[in-house]
């Protein structure tokens, strides 16, 4: 028998040495038991770092929805499997069984053929959190359509970027989203994106907030009553475990998004796993992520990874302020939540409303409480721990990427004692490394360095679509035979890893990665600009707020400050997204420079903290008399 659940700490220290001894062995016990394969693999396990190349279960073949979904019918065929809980707390909950997930998936992915959506292709998702998104994104699976999903926070200068870096031919959408008391018009973003993305051929339109919206014609077609016509069959694309899954993009610190590519196998393998060990998930549990699809957290732990385990899976269409503050807490006790899984900035927000939204709700159903995306600091880890959790629910502070598939540096709820602001030890699997600046491998406790991973784990991105060059760049070049995270971590006397932050241009504002030079590219597009940087700067609820240097033009000098804000920060809503947004814009003379030219952005983050008394030797800049100009008129 493998250990499918691990249940204390010596079988957690057992199964981790084993599962890094015996890799291929552990993983193809976990994989044999717990899995519906069509043909079992030839290998467990080929790879090379040097390439990069990694290849788990090769000659495999499977289907992921047939895991997620045809499985349970027999079993668990009336079970809740998505609990999808509106925007407005008076429209019903919609509590859609397995049964219906399938009727519905294979509808969808009955439509999508009709389409002309075929294996391989790339399907453009651009939803909000309402069911016809997990319905979409499983259809893709089932016919073996690489499903691309993009947050619809993004702007419609974003979506485009990513429908032509995939080559998306169709886009499935929404009339409008709701936000809280907002409505979004979606379509009409979608518009937008597709007069700058010109090879879309189809848009399927789901109505959710029944706006009057343009429809093209010969482009443009409204889903229901393609779905009405749609037969509730649809036999599975047997898939070969490398092939495919899903695209999803995340900022880099230069340049294009990139677009990390995900295979089937492994990563069904690795969210699964992980699903039932982080969040103790046992049988009947109803399990909550507070996530957004659009992100990794939102495709491994609300869909996949509870869905492979028969589980029931919140999907939240709102937001945690609307109606009120209570909102989190009005669903935990109506729906007896088990597991709920957020982010230290949600987390943040709500703390600062102190508990009076907390009061008169019944949390004594929750067992787990998990948080992700950026690191907790030690006073919402107490608020969540005392408030939420009555110290009674353990704290999973997971750390991953959307580049690793699923969490990798977490406790194990009931198994490992946490530690405030410590994601604790690895997960099975997972073989971490500190290295020093020379690229040698800092060993022992008590220690700091640059995270890195010394052995592939099943879920691994493989690489980034459309360019591998820049995969084998980003994270396997700075330190040889590694994967590289980008993150700073230290491990501390008994071996736990507290993650300290990026160490590159990667800013992490409300759980969201920004990469600074998009930013700052988006800015120097006005026409008032010469250049601009960006920083990051501590903030009491998004963790991280942005902060804007800009020179501007000398055309631009007499220009009136505030209204300069305004129109860099619209610039920069239009080409990224509102998330974007500078808090803080300072002008500036000139910006600090070394003799090559560089910015010099360690002085700039200082001052933005601060912390401009120890700025050290400034006098091999280029230009050192801006300085003080800089540290004179800091906001
Ligand atoms: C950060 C999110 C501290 C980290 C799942 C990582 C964290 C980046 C944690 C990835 C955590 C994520 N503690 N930092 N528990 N979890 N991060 O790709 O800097 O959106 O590199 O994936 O978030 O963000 P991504």
């Amino acid at each position: 028998m493998s250990n499918y659940h691990i249940k204390h700490l010596e079988e957690y220290y057992q199964v981790y040495r084993k599962s890094v001894r015996e890799p291929e062995n552990f993983w193809e016990e976990i994989a044999e038991e717990h899995f519906l394969w069509r043909k079992k693999w030839d290998t467990v396990l080929e790879w090379d770092f040097t390439k990069p190349e990694v290849k788990w279960f090769k000659g495999a073949k499977l289907n992921i929805t047939e895991n997620c979904i045809d499985r349970h019918l027999l079993t668990r065929g009336d079970k809740t499997a998505i609990l999808f809980e509106p925007n407005n707390p008076d429209e019903p909950s919609n509590p859609i069984t397995y049964k219906e997930l399938h009727s519905h998936v294979c509808k969808m992915a009955n439509v999508l053929k009709d389409q002309g959506v075929k294996k391989g292709d790339r399907v453009c998702v651009y939803l909000p959190m309402i069911p016809e998104l997990v319905y979409t994104v499983l259809a893709c699976a089932r016919i073996g359509a690489v499903h691309s999903v993009v947050f619809a926070g993004f702007s419609a200068n974003a979506l485009a970027t990513r429908i032509t870096d995939c080559d998306s031919k169709i886009v499935i959408t929404s009339d409008g989203s709701y936000r809280g008391s907002k409505t979004i018009d979606l379509k009409g973003i979608v518009d937008e994106a597709l007069r700058i993305s010109k090879g879309v051929e189809t848009v399927l339109v789901a109505k959710r907030i029944s706006s009057e919206i343009e429809m093209l014609q010969n482009r443009d077609q409204w889903l229901q009553p393609l779905l009405d016509k749609a037969s509730a069959q649809c036999e599975p694309e047997i898939m070969d475990a490398e092939d495919p899954l899903f695209i999803l993009y995340t900022s880099g610190s230069t340049g294009q998004p990139k677009g990390m590519l995900h295979t089937t196998a492994g990563y069904m393998v690795y969210a699964a796993y992980t699903f039932k060990n982080v969040f103790n998930y046992i049988e009947n549990d109803v399990f909550w992520c507070s996530a957004d699809v659009g992100w990794i957290t939102g495709h491994s732990y609300i869909i996949y990874g509870p869905l492979c385990n028969g589980a029931t899976s919140i999907l939240f269409e709102g937001v945690p302020s609307h109606p009120s503050y209570s909102r989190f807490w009005e669903i935990v006790e109506k729906h007896r939540v088990n597991q709920f899984y957020t982010a230290p900035t949600a987390i943040r927000a709500l703390a600062k409303e102190g508990v009076g939204h907390i009061e008169g709700h019944d949390l004594s159903s929750l067992k787990v409480l998990g948080t992700v995306g950026e690191p907790i600091n030690e006073e919402a880890w107490h608020w969540y721990d005392d408030n939420i959790g009555k110290n009674k629910a353990p704290i999973v502070d997971t750390w991953f990427q959307t580049e690793n598939g699923g969490i990798m540096i977490t406790p194990i709820p009931y198994v490992t004692p946490t530690k405030p602001t410590y994601a604790t030890l690895p997960f099975i699997g997972i073989q971490p490394a500190l290295m020093d600046e020379n690229g040698k491998e800092i060993e022992g406790n008590q220690v700091s360095g640059r995270l890195c991973i010394k052995f592939p784990w099943p879920s691994i991105a493989r690489s980034i679509w459309g360019n591998h060059q820049r995969y084998k760049d980003t994270y396997f070049s700075e330190f040889k035979n590694m994967y590289f995270t980008g993150d700073g971590a230290l491990r501390d006397e008994v071996g736990y890893y507290r993650i300290t932050g990026r160490v590159d241009d990667i800013i992490i504002v409300s759980g969201h990665n920004l990469g600074t030079a998009p930013i700052e590219d988006a800015i120097n597009e006005h026409p008032a600009v010469a250049e601009s940087a960006i920083v990051g700067f501590p903030h009491d609820i998004k963790g991280n707020a942005l902060y804007g240097y800009v020179t501007l033009k000398e055309t631009g000098e007499g220009r009136n400050h505030d209204n300069l804000r305004k129109e860099i920060n619209q610039m920069i809503t239009d080409q990224i997204g509102p998330i974007a947004k500078l808090d803080k814009i300072q002008f500036t003379k000139g910006l600090p420079k070394t003799r090559s030219g560089k910015i010099m952005r360690r002085i700039l983050r200082k001052i933005a903290h601060k912390d401009s008394s120890n700025l050290g030797d400034i006098s091999t800049l280029l230009n050192p008399e801006c300085v003080e100009d800089i540290i004179e008129n800091a906001l």
